[in-house]
């Protein structure tokens, strides 16, 4: 029988759903909380219990090659290499191999080291900053350069001569081949974009083999598990897994800390007067300002009912982060952003087997942009929403500018 539930029809690329998707997502998780959206062919799960239980089903995998619709991208790119040897396409025991290996690069000394490398990067963004006026786009100037900068501190790889502008064009280029609903010239940009990655990787591999150094690519080299190691293509691999996991994520999170800071004035005040509660604040702008109607995919590898509904092999779920970070059955009064919440329970991050490697790392960085806007961004800045640009990518739209206006007055509000 058709209940009114059933007859919810969501367009997860509307407009209004865009802006504000936190009305739909609630009555979907009290009416129907796995949806069958028929326009995109996919099963929306909003429910934050659903959710955390479907990031560990065996019943659904990460790899889209088993999707009902999947096409392989064409034989000898990056892409498929990527798609059939990446972390969410190799077998457990491989994923548990590589990602026990890979561990070994984020180890305590690891993650310590990396700090001082995340200060130092952010800083060098920064300085700039503290001087402006006018209007500034904190996306190109700021948080989308670091995520890239960073990566190329810690791993070791960057581009010769240490050009770090050149890294992180490059590094946004590959990323790019990553989406879909990107036409062929994206495509054929990453491609070579990757290509000149790869060799730089190499050289890199070649050198450290000869010469350790204190990075994450001479803890790759060398990483052991008995008579364990990386190969080089497993390392290529790994390292454009971290710059693709890595720099959007963490560059879009820095935009929306920043925003959600400026647009929540009594929070900020409240940082401005403590810096101590950054770490609680960024906990809870992961749960507030990431998701939207968006999340992770996973894929049916058989058929299986979930809650009355029918899943069948090959089809597509998404794991909705704002249905699960907005549920008000574990976060009351969701729409409020409040620092001082300590929300448990967290899914950004993932759960499970896949659960993200550089959460800690995220942290990290978010928390140390968000010292550094504190220090240039002066009372009274805007965030300049109806000129934000955005690229669309189907189910949700990537900011690819914030303009902010940081007022006539002198900067370094404190
Ligand atoms: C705010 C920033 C970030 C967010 C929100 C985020 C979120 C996630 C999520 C949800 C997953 C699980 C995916 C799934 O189960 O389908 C994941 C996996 C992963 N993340 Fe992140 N991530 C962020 C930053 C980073 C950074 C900085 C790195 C490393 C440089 C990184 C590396 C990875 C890797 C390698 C995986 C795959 C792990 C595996 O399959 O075993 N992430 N991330």
């Amino acid at each position: 029988m058709a209940t009114a539930a059933n007859e919810i029809e969501i367009i997860l690329d509307s407009p209004e759903v865009k802006a504000d998707p936190y009305p739909i997502l609630h009555r979907l998780r009290k009416e129907d909380p796995i949806h069958w959206v028929p326009s995109m062919q996919l099963w929306l799960v909003t429910r934050h219990a659903d959710i955390k239980k479907l990031f560990t089903d065996p019943r659904v995998v990460p790899d889209r090659r088993a999707h009902e619709f999947y096409t392989p991208a064409p034989e000898g790119s990056y892409i498929r290499w990527i798609e059939e040897s990446g972390l969410f396409a190799i077998p457990a025991k491989e994923h548990h191999r590589q990602r026990r290996l890979l561990a070994s690069g984020f180890t305590p000394r690891g993650v310590a080291r990396m700090e001082g490398q995340i200060n130092d990067v952010v800083k060098r963004w920064a300085e700039p900053l503290k001087q402006r006026t006018g209007v500034v786009d904190i996306m190109s100037e700021f948080t989308s350069p670091i995520p890239n900068a960073v990566i190329s501190a810690i791993t070791g790889v960057g581009a010769p001569g240490n050009d770090e502008r050149r890294f992180s064009l490059m590094a946004q280029e590959v990323v790019q081949g990553f989406f879909g609903f990107v036409d062929d010239e994206v495509k054929a940009r990453a491609e070579r974009a990757f290509l000149e990655l790869s060799s730089w990787v190499r050289d890199t591999i070649e050198e450290r083999r000869r010469e350790p150094k204190d990075d994450l690519l001479s803890d790759l080299v060398n990483a052991r598990d008995g008579h364990d190691r990386l190969s080089d293509d497993n390392i290529v691999a790994q390292v454009a897994a971290l710059l693709a996991a890595g720099s959007e994520t963490t560059a879009t999170g820095g935009m929306i800390a920043i925003t959600t800071l400026l647009e929540h004035p009594e929070e900020l005040e409240k940082l401005r007067a403590d810096r101590s509660l950054i770490p609680q604040a960024v906990d809870e702008i992961l749960r507030f300002g990431f998701g939207g109607v968006g999340g992770m995919q996973r894929f049916a590898i058989e058929d299986f009912e979930f809650h009355g509904k029918q899943i069948r092999k090959g089809q597509m779920l998404i794991l909705s982060l704002g249905g699960a970070s907005h549920d008000a059955e574990v976060y009351p009064d969701p729409e409020t952003f409040d620092i001082d919440r300590a929300p448990k329970e967290l899914l950004t991050f993932g759960v499970g087997s896949h659960f993200c490697l550089g959460s800690n790392l995220a942290k990290g960085e978010l928390k140390c942009m968000i010292e550094a806007a504190l220090d240039f961004l002066p009372v009274g800045a805007k965030v300049l929403r109806d000129q934000m640009e955005f690229q669309s990518l189907g189910i949700f739209d990537r900011a690819t500018t914030c303009p902010i206006d940081f007022g006539p007055v002198a900067s370094g509000g404190n």
